[in-house]
C-alpha cells in the first residue's frame, strides 16, 4: 500500500451573496431557463461583489475551514491556491494575498495553474510535500471569479460559469487507514487552444490604447471541451477503480468537476456508473472551475454526506488541458 500520511482534516467554503438565476440571466440575454437546464444542468450561478476578490473568497473559505479545526493561520506551513481568475495578472499570486489576509507571516505560498483540474493537482501536490516531510499542514484552496473574464453577451458561455471558493486543510496523518491514498495527474497541451484566456498574457500583452474586445474574455470551443470532458472522465474513473482495485460497488462517493450534468451523464453511462454515485450542485452554483471540487466536499460535509471509511473519487478537467482524480478514504 502506498504511504497514506496526508488527510483532509477540514473543509471551508464561500459563496457570493447574490445569486443569479437563469430568468433573471434571460432578461439581457438571448437564452431561456428552459436551454440551460436542459443542455447543463445549471440553474443559478452565485457573482462576486466589488469586495469578493478571489483572494478574499479564497480568505473566507480558508478561515472557515482552519476555525472548524480549531486551527491559527500560524498552524499552516503552506496555502496552494487553485486559480484562473488570480486577482492580479501574473504577479502576485493569489495564495500570497490569502496568506496576509489570514495574518500568517511567512509559509510558503503558491497558485496552480491546472484549470478546473488545479484542486485535484493541488491535493497530490500537498500530499508530496507532506510525506517527505517538508510540511505537515497545507491549506489547499479553489478559488475563483470567472465573473470578470466573462463575455456576458456571449450565451455559449457565460452562463456555464460562477464565482465562489473552497477550501481543505490537508495534514499530516497519524491514522494509516484514511487520507488521499493516490491520484491520477494528466494534461494534453494540444488541446490548449480549446479553453484559453487569449489576451494580456505575454505573447499578446495589453498595450496603451488597447480597446476592450472579445479576446480580453475566456474563449471556448464548446464542442471540443464537450467531448475532451466525457474521454477525460471516462478515463480517469476507469483507471482509478483499477489502479486502486475498486468496483463500482466500492465507491461511495464521485465528486466530478461541477462543469455541466450532461457532461457527467454521458461519462457515468460510459462507465457503467449509477448517475447518484455522483454529487452534483451545478444547479445552484454552476462551474467555478477550480473552486468546484472543494466547494462541493465542503457542501456535502455541511450536509453530514461524507462519513468516515467513505471511499471517494474527484475527478476534474478543464483548460490546458488538464485532467486527473484523486481517491480518497474519508
Ligand atoms: N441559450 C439558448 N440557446 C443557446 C445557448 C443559450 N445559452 N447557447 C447556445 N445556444 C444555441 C446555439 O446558438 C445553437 O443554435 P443554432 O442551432 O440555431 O445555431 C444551439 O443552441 C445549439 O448550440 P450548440 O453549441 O451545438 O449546443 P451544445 O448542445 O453543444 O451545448 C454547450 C453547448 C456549451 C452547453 C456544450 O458544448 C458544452 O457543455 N460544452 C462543454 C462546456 C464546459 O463544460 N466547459 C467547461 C469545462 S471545464
Amino acid at each position: 500500500m502506498e504511504n497514506m500520511n496526508a488527510y483532509i482534516s477540514s473543509l471551508g467554503h464561500f459563496v457570493p451573496q447574490k445569486r443569479v438565476s437563469n430568468d433573471e440571466l434571460s432578461k439581457t440575454l438571448d437564452t431561456n431557463d428552459e436551454w440551460i437546464r436542459s443542455h447543463t444542468g445549471i440553474g443559478n450561478r452565485h457573482i462576486a461583489s466589488e469586495e469578493e476578490t478571489t483572494a478574499y473568497m479564497g480568505y473566507q473559505a480558508a478561515k472557515e475551514a482552519l476555525n472548524k479545526r480549531g486551527l491559527t493561520a500560524e498552524d499552516i506551513d503552506m496555502i496552494l491556491v487553485a486559480t484562473v481568475t488570480p486577482d492580479y495578472h501574473e504577479m502576485p499570486s493569489t495564495a500570497c494575498l490569502i496568506q496576509d489576509m489570514l495574518g500568517n507571516k511567512s509559509c510558503a505560498a503558491v497558485d496552480i495553474k491546472a484549470a478546473c483540474t488545479g484542486f485535484v493537482y493541488g491535493l497530490e501536490m500537498g500530499k508530496g510535500l507532506i510525506n517527505n516531510g517538508t510540511c505537515s499542514r497545507i491549506l489547499v484552496i479553489g478559488t475563483e471569479r470567472l465573473s470578470r473574464v466573462l463575455d456576458w453577451t456571449n450565451r455559449n458561455n457565460c452562463i456555464l460559469f460562477g464565482d465562489g471558493a473552497g477550501a481543505a486543510v490537508l495534514e499530516v496523518n497519524d491514522d494509516e487507514t484514511r487520507g488521499v491514498i493516490n491520484s491520477l495527474l494528466r494534461a494534453e497541451g494540444s488541446g490548449a487552444g480549446a479553453l484559453s484566456h487569449p489576451k494580456g498574457g505575454t505573447k499578446d500583452p495589453f498595450k496603451e490604447g488597447d480597446v476592450v474586445g472579445k479576446d480580453h474574455y475566456l474563449f471556448m470551443d464548446g464542442r471540443r471541451v464537450y467531448e475532451f470532458a466525457v474521454r477525460a472522465n471516462t478515463v480517469i474513473l476507469k483507471d482509478l477503480m483499477e489502479k486502486n482495485n475498486l468496483s463500482v460497488d466500492d465507491i461511495d462517493w464521485i465528486v466530478p468537476h461541477q462543469a455541466n450534468r450532461r457532461i457527467i451523464e454521458a461519462a457515468a453511462k460510459r462507465d457503467k456508473i449509477p448517475i447518484d454515485k455522483f454529487y452534483l450542485n451545478m444547479e445552484e452554483f454552476a462551474n467555478t472551475s477550480g473552486a468546484s471540487i472543494p466547494l462541493a466536499l465542503s457542501d456535502m460535509e455541511e450536509k453530514g454526506l461524507l462519513k468516515r471509511g467513505q471511499k471517494i473519487l474527484t475527478v476534474g478537467f478543464g483548460a490546458g488541458l488538464t485532467y486527473g482524480g484523486n481517491y480518497i478514504i474519508w
